[in-house]
């Protein structure tokens, strides 16, 4: 038992913020703290932290206790271990354990962190002290890393000998075994003992986020190109690879501060940023990102800055990371270092101030950082080339699970690429059919298999993937020959493991599903739904039942007047250019904003069509539904919400301020700037100057207001365009173009007279 006294201690000098912050991205609201709970899948926070009251508590689920709770239930461990486990790391002694029930794993599990603790110690000290480390102290302060940073990074050397550690460790009375299991020795062939698994190395201690070592990384001191540069211990018990980040627990709040992980390539880029003052820096172990390695930056932070040198190996890596990435819901930029450069001789080089000034002029989003590589490759300038590199970007794109990031991305292609959004959202539905398709064949052949395998268990032999199966009474299966294991299956990528497990779908809870609904509509068929044919994927015969659409004459330029269908506006026809590759809009060139510097003011009437539907439910949608259509929203954030809402009526979902404040980002945030911000403003004025205001005491009307001052903005853009197109064409075209210039004035004239009641009649 641990005396009462030592657990207050250990209450006291734990920082809950802190030990919640491993496992929750917090942000500080009040005198609190609140994030996404870690006990139950949410998409909007309920997970309050109270530092001064040392407590959590999750308003959706219920879950709730004081830090030695919150170790408990995150570790899986029981109270005594959950209090060592914080003394541990608060420094905090307590007499040796009394006796507590076996657990085995766990025993293993304690006696490797104790053996890796040690030869962490080990390695550091004769850095510190041997003769033999001379070389490598040399070396070190070569490389501008004075002992401070080696202390801080617990840098050591390995003696070069086979039994270096061994010795040490034995005279120390640390259990061989345990040893053994941290890959810190390897058994001899001839079974007669151990031997070193690192000798005559400069020793990097990996640490897990709460700074435990569970690793290590050795670079030769050698330039013999015989020798590999670094050797890297294996997976062992406590050291998954594909889940850990070099310079994690350095990095963590830092991440949090800056809400951005920089990933670099290696330990020495890690530790020459931090020293420098860039702390939120971290690292793979040489091996490419993976979906793991995102999700625990992702607890800290969801924009990821991804740096490369020059060459062809990094920006491989990249483009593999990016999908990832992005896969994971993260923003990704890309920061490519001069030629010949790494961060860490970058940074050594010329100073954090000049790292900071580079990457403020040349960091650029995924999606251009893989155009820019296209130019490079001479892809961009051949029009064929062209359309392969911009399906490449779309496959990139169509694995953002967020659909208005989608359109964020959709909408920069587009003003890079200029082929239309039009044209781009179809292609990326398309994709997206695909992919949803390819995922259900992949969990269908996993329920098959665990099916198999729970069959097989019945009857009585282990029937693990890569266990050989008993002749005669295993079923062959036709895309897993026997011996196979998942991990050799089709989809299953280097370090992606976790991705080839059963339905990665259910593991980000059912609000992800939801996020994917856009195409194919649900119950819809992925197998047979065709593409849909305009840009708004299944909106269009989604949103309320059009009066007349059958009987409406065709308008291909978007400018029948009459209230109608919601998607007769369309502007782009669907016509035999589906990739028209000419710039149809000079004025989407400009460069896509840069999202810290880009201001959120979206158009009012948007703002207020979609709070109308959100507030007054069906009565509005359909009225609104009809009266207008997705393409005559400006801002691409606001006509994905729209498109969404359609989607959520149709399919009976309900369509409410509530609704959508539960709804995963950026639907809240979107919600508050449509619903708070002005109205709460001038109402407030208002009812100080005693003014009753019934703005919404007739919202169709209201509606019709804001539908009309839509429609002008989207007219005078489309005469806009007329305009340039007009400028561009040949003399056989510039006849018709005018006719559409004329068309546009007309029904810009009208609209600026006519009435709202004859405008936007109740139908
Ligand atoms: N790496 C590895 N095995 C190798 C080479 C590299 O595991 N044989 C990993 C290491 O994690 C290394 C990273 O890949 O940190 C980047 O490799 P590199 O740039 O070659 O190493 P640096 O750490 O930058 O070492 P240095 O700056 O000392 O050359
Ligand atoms: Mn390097």
């Amino acid at each position: 038992m641990i005396p009462d006294d030592k657990k207050e201690e250990v209450r006291d000098a734990a920082d809950i913020v802190d030990v919640v912050s491993d496992h929750v991205k917090l942000r500080r609201a009040g005198s609190n703290f609140s994030g996404l709970c870690p006990f139950h899948n949410e998409k909007t926070p309920s997970f309050s932290v109270s530092p001064s009251l040392g407590i959590y508590k999750c308003f959706g689920c219920g879950e709730g206790g004081d830090v030695f709770d919150f170790v408990m239930k995150m570790d899986g461990v029981g109270f005594e271990e959950a209090v060592r486990t914080l003394a541990e790391r608060y420094h905090i002694v307590i007499p040796e354990k009394a006796e507590t029930a076996y657990d085995p794993q766990q025993f293993l599990k304690d006696g490797i962190y104790h053996a890796l603790r040690f030869a962490g110690n080990f390695f550091h000290q004769t850095l510190a002290e041997s003769d033999e480390a001379e070389t490598a102290r040399e070396y070190l302060k070569n490389r501008g890393y004075p002992w401070k940073t080696v202390r801080k990074y617990g840098i050591g050397y390995a003696p070069d000998r086979f039994d270096g550690l061994l010795k040490a460790a034995e005279s120390a009375g640390i259990n061989l075994q345990y040893l053994h299991e941290s890959g810190l020795v390897k058994a001899r062939e001839d079974e007669s003992g151990y031997f070193d698994t690192f000798r005559g190395r400069l020793m990097f201690p990996i640490f897990n986020p709460s700074g435990k070592v569970i690793a290590f990384g050795g670079r030769t001191l050698s330039k013999a190109a015989s020798i590999p540069k670094y050797i890297n211990s294996p997976q062992t018990l406590v050291y998954n690879k594909s889940e850990v980040l070099y310079g994690i627990h350095a990095a963590k709040n830092e991440i949090r501060k800056a809400a951005e992980v920089i990933l670099v390539e290696g330990y020495t880029d890690v530790i020459t940023m931090q020293q420098s003052g860039i702390g939120n820096v971290v690292s793979t172990s040489g091996t490419s990102l993976t979906a793991g390695q995102v999700r625990v930056m992702k607890r800290y932070g969801d924009v990821l800055l991804m740096i490369f040198d020059a060459d062809t190996a990094g920006v491989k890596a990249a483009v593999r990371g990016i999908s990832i990435a992005l896969q994971e819901g993260m923003a990704v930029r890309v920061l490519t270092l001069p030629e010949g450069e790494d961060p860490d001789s970058f940074v050594r080089e010329y100073g954090a101030e000049a790292f900071l000034e580079v990457r403020k002029k040349e960091t650029v989003d995924f999606l251009r950082f893989l155009v820019t590589l296209a130019r490079k490759e001479d892809r961009w300038d051949d029009p064929v080339e062209r359309r392969k590199v911009i399906n490449e970007i779309l496959e990139a794109i169509a694995v953002v699970p967020d659909e208005l990031s989608r359109a964020n991305y959709i909408q920069e292609l587009n003003s890079i690429s200029r082929i239309g959004d039009r044209a781009l959202i179809q292609e990326l539905d398309v994709i997206r059919t695909r992919l949803e398709r390819t995922r259900r064949r992949m969990d269908q052949r996993a329920s098959q298999r665990a099916g198999r395998e729970r069959e097989d268990a019945r009857r009585g032999y282990p029937g693990g993937p890569g266990a050989p199966p008993a002749s005669g009474t295993a079923r062959p299966d036709p895309g897993h020959p026997a011996g196979s294991n998942r991990e050799s299956g089709p989809d299953a990528g280097e370090g992606r493991r976790p991705e080839a497990k059963p339905d990665p779908e259910s593991r980000r809870g059912p609000g992800a599903k939801a996020a994917h609904g856009s195409n194919p509509g649900p119950g819809a068929n992925p197998e047979t739904a065709s593409p849909p044919e305009t840009h708004t994927g299944s909106a269009g015969r989604a949103g309320p039942q059009p009066p007349h659409q059958e009987s409406r004459p065709h308008d291909p330029r978007g400018l029948d007047p009459r209230p109608h269908h919601p998607r007769g506006l369309d502007p782009r026809p669907h016509d035999s250019r589906p990739y028209d590759l000419r710039p149809h809009d000079p004025r989407a060139q400009a460069p896509f904003p840069d999202p810290d510097a880009r201001s959120v003011r979206r158009p009012e009437d948007e703002k207020e069509l979609i709070r109308l539907m959100l507030t007054f439910g069906e009565r509005l949608i359909v009225f609104i539904g009809n009266h207008c259509g997705d393409v005559h929203f400006e801002d691409p954030e606001l006509r994905a919400f729209y498109v969404d809402m359609m989607q959520q009526y149709q399919k009976g979902e309900p369509v409410s301020v509530e609704a959508y404040s539960r709804r995963e980002h950026p639907y809240p945030g979107l919600v508050g700037d449509i619903v708070l911000q002005r109205h709460w403003v001038s109402e407030l004025g208002m009812r100080k100057r005693g003014v009753t205001i019934h703005r919404d005491a007739d919202p169709v009307n209201t509606a019709r207001g804001a539908l009309k001052s839509l429609k002008i903005r989207y007219l005078e853009r489309k005469r806009n365009e007329f305009l340039d197109e007009y400028a561009q064409a040949s003399d056989k075209e510039k006849k018709e173009v005018q006719q559409w210039i004329k068309k546009a004035n007309e029904e810009l004239r009208r609209h600026r007279t006519d009435s709202t009641e004859i405008l936007f009649p109740d139908l």
